[in-house]
Formats: structure tokens, sequence, C-alpha cells
């Protein structure tokens, strides 16, 4: 969930991306460590992945394959954590699609929402999907789809009426004009839609203003370095460690400091000389806020 505190006074404006998890729980599946087994990591940083199933189709009896949770996590997720199991799909009925995943994503967000798992569950999350089979007229075979399916390969989907599919239900893919497919789960999917809402729309940056980010690195944070820089702000990212440093520098952000090697009233002093105008905040970092809120321009 998108936490946008809206507009301070003296025209202070606070953005908080932070999900309703606390910060201590909110800490990053890495690609590093969890890489299973028939994924490929994609380009982009917040962990999307090439699914390449090998699985066949066989309209009698389809077997899909799917992630489920086998222990709630302690520290950063391992393998041992998840199980990859098979499971029999129905026959397609009437109104319904059978869709083959492409890319999926392994977000944040998901750590939250796996303590509301029970063992044996499925992981959730967004996927770019090919329609294999339709019974349903708005998704003909071969529509690709963004849509909520988790983590598994095949999919048969009731399709819900137009009127009632909500932004996490199912969705044609919009043009890519030739794009990567995998930037529908990322810069413009939902980590795109948070960064790019919450500057614009909450912050409302102008040029020449200061933006301070946090988790600068991140999926959001990285997009929303770069929306401020082409709205003309001056950037300062703060991340924890010196490779994603080097990385926000290299997107254009005008500062980018570590803050766990860095003292942070001093750097932010220092860099934010004309104060601060707006705060994207992507890890309910307290500390920083009020930093940040001493530093108001
Ligand atoms: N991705 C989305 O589509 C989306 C949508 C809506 C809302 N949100 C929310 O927006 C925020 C950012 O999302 P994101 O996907 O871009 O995640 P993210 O920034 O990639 O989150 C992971 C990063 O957060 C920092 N972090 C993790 N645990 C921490 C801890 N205990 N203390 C301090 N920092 C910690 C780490 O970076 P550093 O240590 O380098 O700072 C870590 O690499 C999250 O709160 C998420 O729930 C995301």
């Amino acid at each position: 969930m998108t936490l946008c505190l809206s507009t301070l006074s003296r025209g202070m404006r606070l953005s908080c991306s932070t999900s309703t998890s606390p910060i201590s729980q909110v800490t990053a599946f890495s690609s590093k460590v969890f890489s299973p087994k028939g994924f490929t990591k994609g380009q982009y940083s917040a962990g999307i992945y090439h699914f390449s199933s090998t699985t066949t189709l066989n309209q009698d009896k389809m077997q899909a394959r799917k992630f489920v949770i086998t222990k709630h996590f302690q520290g950063l997720p391992k393998l041992s954590d998840f199980n990859l199991v098979e499971e029999t799909l129905p026959a397609l009925q009437d109104g319904e699609i059978l869709c083959k995943a492409e890319w999926l994503t392994v977000d944040p967000y998901m750590r939250a929402a796996s303590d509301r798992l029970k063992v044996g569950d499925q992981m959730p999350g967004g996927q770019v999907a090919r329609v294999l089979k339709s019974r349903c007229a708005d998704f003909p075979e071969g529509t690709q789809v963004v849509a909520n399916f988790g983590w598994r390969d095949l999919t048969v989907m009731k399709v819900p009426p137009a009127e009632k599919r909500g932004f996490d239900s199912i969705h044609a893919m919009p043009e890519m004009k030739g794009l990567p497919d995998s930037y529908a789960l990322g810069c413009l999917g939902m980590p795109g839609n948070t960064a790019y809402f919450g500057l614009t729309r909450i912050c409302e940056p102008k040029a020449g203003e200061t933006l301070v980010v946090s988790s600068a690195a991140g999926a959001v944070g990285s997009l929303v370095g770069q929306i401020g820089k082409i709205y003309g702000c001056k950037v300062i990212g703060y991340a924890g460690t010196d490779d994603k440093i080097e990385w926000l520098k290299s997107l254009g952000f005008d500062h980018a400091l570590n803050y766990k090697t860095t003292e942070l009233p001093k750097t932010l002093k220092e860099h934010a000389t004309k104060g601060v105008d707006c705060y994207f905040d992507n890890v309910r970092r307290t500390s920083l806020m009020r930093i940040c809120v001493l530093h108001w321009h």
C-alpha cells in the first residue's frame, strides 16, 4: 500500500511510498540470494525474472508449476523457504483463459504479504503472460497480458467483467513501442507508477528545487530520482552500499550518499545548501525524515 502524506506547510512536500510493514520488515529479496531454477534475472534492478518454462501443453491434463512457501522468512529469504509444486489445472470453461508466464516479479512488499500466507500457499506477484487458450472474447489467444498471477507458470483465470478489473486484476499489455516487455512490471509498471505519481502529484517538484530520496537505489527510489532530474531538481539520494552509490551517480543523481558510512545531518546540510523542498521516503527512514524536516526550505 502506498501512503502519501499530503502537502506540508510552507510549501514543504513529502511523499512516502513505504508499505504498511515496519521498516525492519522491508529488507529486500536479494536476487543474489534467491535465484530460482528456471528463472533468469531480468535487466531491471527490482528483481524481474524471465520465465523459461519447458512445460508442454496437454489439453486433458495440464500441469502448472508454482512456488509455495514452506517457512516464513528469517532474515533474507532462502531457496529452502520455498517449494516448487505441480498443480493440475481444470479444463477451460466459458469466460476463462489459460495463460503462460513470461516475466515474474520479486518485490520487497512480498515479505509483508508472505506473513499472511500459510505454509503451502503460493507466492503472490505480478506477471507478464501470454494467453495460450481462450474462451473469453476480451482476451483472445496470443494476447499479452499483465496480471497478478503470482509465482507460477500456467494459470487458468476466470476473467472478471471489464468494470470489475482493478489495477491488480488483468490488463492487456499496452503497445511497448520497442521497449522490453519486462518494463511493464518495472519502470512502466507498479514501481514506475508509484514513483511517478508519488513525486509529480504529491511532491509537485519544480525546477531548481531540492529533492531527497531514501532507498534511492531501489525500484521506486531510482525512478523518483531520475524523474526529479527531468523536472529540473537537484536530487540527493541515500542508499546503503558503495556500488549503489556509484550506480546512482551514473543515473545522474547530483549527490548520492551511503547512509551507513556518512553522517546524515552533516551530508544533508552540505549538499542541500538551500534546504530541502521534497522528501520521497521509501523505507520509513524516520531519522532522515526528521533531518529533512529540520532543513525544510
Ligand atoms: N515496488 C513497487 O511497485 C511499490 C509500490 C508501492 C509501494 N512500494 C513501497 O515503496 C517502497 C520502496 O519499494 P521498492 O520496491 O523500490 O523497494 P526497495 O527500495 O528496493 O527496497 C529495498 C531496499 O530498502 C532498503 N532497506 C531494506 N530494509 C531496510 C531496513 N530494515 N532499514 C533500512 N532500509 C532498508 C535497502 O536499501 P538501502 O539500504 O540501500 O537503502 C533495500 O535494498 C517500499 O516500502 C514498498 O513497499 C513499492
